[in-house]
């Protein structure tokens, strides 16, 4: 089985699936560092040099290649990776995948992001926590439907990483 973990920058994924994949006893890989590996660079300078058209292309290409080589994997995705080159499509059709959405809400997104944005590309520009607030308020209305196409949505505001970890399992078996 391969549990691809989706969700808006900051909900998540990477912390989580590495702790479920602890409990499970399965492997884990983060589709940014797979590209991060893959193109000797980090994310940001990816954007910088060779711009998001790129990025996207190279993140729809091994997100291929990872889902063919593995058959027990969690795999944490990027924030926009469903939104992309049918990428919600391709998971959802392939048989052993089971997508499922880390839902956060926007003001515990943005005070997770506030820190630690100069690192991620898509909000580094943006300078205030209310510009950072508006800006996730637009970008969720535009990529939620996506989020929604996961086969399990789970909701995990103000649940420690255990216990998100321990209602995904429930959900899963
Ligand atoms: C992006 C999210 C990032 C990374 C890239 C683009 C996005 O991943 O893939 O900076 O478009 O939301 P995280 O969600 O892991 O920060």
């Amino acid at each position: 089985m391969i549990i691809v973990l989706i969700g808006y920058m900051g909900s998540g994924k990477s912390t989580i699936g590495k702790a479920l994949s602890n409990v499970l006893n399965m492997s884990f890989l983060d589709l940014d560092n797979v590209i991060e590996a893959h193109e000797k660079k980090t994310i940001a300078d990816i954007f910088e040099d060779s711009g998001e058209i790129f990025f996207r292309k190279k993140e729809a290409e091994l997100l291929r290649k990872v889902i063919e080589e593995n058959e027990d994997l969690v795999l944490s995705l990027g924030g926009g990776t469903p939104c992309y080159s049918q990428n919600m499509s391709f998971l959802n059709d392939t048989n052993n995948v089971i997508t499922l959405y880390l839902k956060v809400s926007i003001g515990s997104l943005s005070n997770r992001l506030y820190d630690e944005k100069s690192h991620r590309p898509i909000i580094s520009h943006l300078s205030s926590k209310e510009a950072l607030n508006e800006f996730i308020a637009k970008h969720l209305f535009e990529r939620r439907a996506y989020y929604e196409e996961a086969k399990v949505t789970l909701v995990t505001d103000n649940l420690t990483v255990e216990e998100t970890v321990e209602k995904i399992i429930l959900s899963l078996f």
